[in-house]
Formats: structure tokens, sequence, C-alpha cells
């Protein structure tokens, strides 16, 4: 593995310029470009927690950029066992050429980063989720053109998701409504970081004041991987639910999205997931072409 090389930690840690270079290349891997910047190259995936979208669409994009991907389970390694981090990332630095690892404290994907020798990707952590919103950010320039200046509104919880969004509110432009109960608003340090910047934020416990001229809704679960009071959530987030009515508040224009996996009939109904205006399935989609110009960024020497 060369020197130069890149982690994908966060959007709030990476330049403005570089995240459009990416959404660029993964435009043109959509189209078809054949680059194959894995060639002879491994990816190992880390997971603490299940996964789909983000285990599948890796692997694939592993593949196809030539390469290929090793799926380890944390519970399978010795880290389940004990063995530090820092040692598993020096050692899985000796085999693969980068790392992707889903895990619950972001404070172990930071300490996985600093002892690789190699790339590391954040496959979704309790703080954040960056892949999952380039992916966003690339298909609401599919279906609608530049990102740049539209509002985007966010009903439900204040959670990892919600971060990643923030983070790219600032880095793409854009305006972001945000509408959860005071209970489950988003960390200050994170409102603070966007106003520092000048971030068009608003913070509302009103889902009808947060979608109304939106041109994207955006929903995610009630309850997320690895949280506890999900009884409580519940509860409070009950008012937050996207349904035909909230998206008529919108406009007849506006997509709804949603990171996936999505509990029907909790925060998203079947007439919602399931109706004109729900691109779940090209944002499903999009997370390949969208890590495969991740993949490419981190290992561009
Ligand atoms: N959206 C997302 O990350 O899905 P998975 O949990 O299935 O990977
Ligand atoms: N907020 C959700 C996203 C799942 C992809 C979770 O962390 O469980």
């Amino acid at each position: 593995m060369s020197a130069a090389f890149r982690h994908f930690l966060d959007l709030d840690v990476i330049e403005a310029s570089e995240l459009r270079r990416i959404i660029e290349r993964a435009k043109a891997f959509k189209a078809g470009d054949p680059a194959k910047p894995m060639a002879g190259r491994t990816l190992a995936m880390i997971f603490d927690k299940p996964s789909t979208r983000t285990r599948v669409s890796f692997e694939v994009a592993a593949r196809q950029l030539g390469g290929h991907a090793i799926v380890l389970s944390s519970r399978d390694m010795q880290l389940g066992r004990g063995e530090t981090i820092a040692d598993t990332a020096r050692v899985l630095s000796r085999y693969v050429d980068a790392i992707m690892i889903r895990t619950d404290s972001h404070a172990k994907l930071l300490e996985l980063a600093e002892h690789a020798t190699v790339p590391v990707v954040n496959g979704l952590t309790d703080s954040s989720h960056p892949c999952q919103i380039m992916a966003d950010v690339l298909t609401i320039e599919e279906h609608r053109g530049a990102i740049r200046d539209k509002t985007l509104a966010w009903v439900g919880d204040g959670n990892n998701v919600l971060t990643s969004l923030v983070h790219a509110a600032i880095r793409f432009d854009f305006s972001l409504n945000i509408a959860t109960p005071a209970e489950l608003a988003p960390e200050p340090l994170l409102l603070r970081w966007a106003a520092e910047r000048q971030g068009r934020i608003t913070l509302t416990t009103d889902p009808l004041a947060a979608v109304k001229g939106a041109d994207a809704v955006f929903a995610d679960a009630w309850v997320s991987m690895g949280q506890a009071d999900a009884d409580r959530r519940r509860r409070l987030l009950e008012p937050y639910r996207v349904d035909a009515g909230l998206m008529r508040h919108a406009g007849p224009d506006a997509l709804f999205l949603h990171c996936l996996p999505a509990h029907r009939g909790e925060e998203v109904t079947d007439e919602v997931m399931d109706g004109p205006q729900s691109v779940v399935f090209d944002e499903a989609e999009n997370r390949l072409h969208a890590q495969k110009a991740i993949l490419e960024w981190c290992l561009a020497t």
C-alpha cells in the first residue's frame, strides 16, 4: 500500500471541492466508466451491526472496481475476544488495501483510522453515516439538478444520518429544515458547527413547518440500531410520521428519501414509500455508485 491515501470518515473533515469531485465521479461510474482502481486490491469490511445495503453495495463496488472484498463480523474476529482496535488496524493493514467499518462508537472508527496504514471508510457509526448522504446527494441531483440552494427537510429523530446531512448542507450549500421532538434534537455542537459556517439550517418541532416549500423530505428509523429506549422514542416520534398529508404540504414536486431499511407504518406510510415522489430505491442503488467513487478517491495516489 502506498503512503498516499485518504480516509473517508466524515463530510465535515473533507473539503467541499473533494466531495464534489467524488459526486461527479459517482455520476461517471453510474454512466458506465470502466475504471478499475482496485485491480488486485482487497477491501476488508468489519461489521459490528447488521447491514444489507452497505454490505452488498461495498462488496459489489470492490468487484466492479477490479478488486474484491472480505466481510468480517467483529464477533468472529479476535476483536470480539479483546484484541485492540489499534492492533487489528495494524494487522489488517498488512493484508488489505482499504478497510470499511460499521460500528457503534465513533471513537472506534477514529482509533482504527489512526492506526491503519490503509484508508478507512465510515460505513455508519452511532454518530454519522457519510456514505449514505453522498448517495442521497447523487440521488437528488439526478432527479432535480444541482443540490446547491435547494431546500431539504428532515422529519424525525436527530440521529446519525441527520448529522451527515447537516455536514452536507454546509459542504454542498443547501438549506436544511429539521423537525424533531425537542428531546431528540441534534447535538448543539453540530448546530454550532453549522452556524459558524453560515449554514442555512432551521430547527423546529413542527413537521408541517419543516416540509413547507421543501424540494425533498427525509425520514429515517425512529429507533436506530443499538438504541435502547424504543418505547419512549416511538411515543415522542408518533407526530413525525411522513404520510401523504405531510407530503402535500411539501408540494407536488418534493422527493421522498429514506436511507432504508424503512419501518413501514412507523416513520413512513406505505402510500409515501410506494408513491410517485419516493426515490428510496434509487438511493439504495446509488450507494453502489457513490461508494465506487469514494473507494477510488481513498486509494488515489
Ligand atoms: N442504509 C443503510 O446503510 O442500509 P444497511 O443498514 O442495510 O447497510
Ligand atoms: N439511523 C439508522 C440508519 C440505518 C442505515 C441506524 O443507525 O440504525
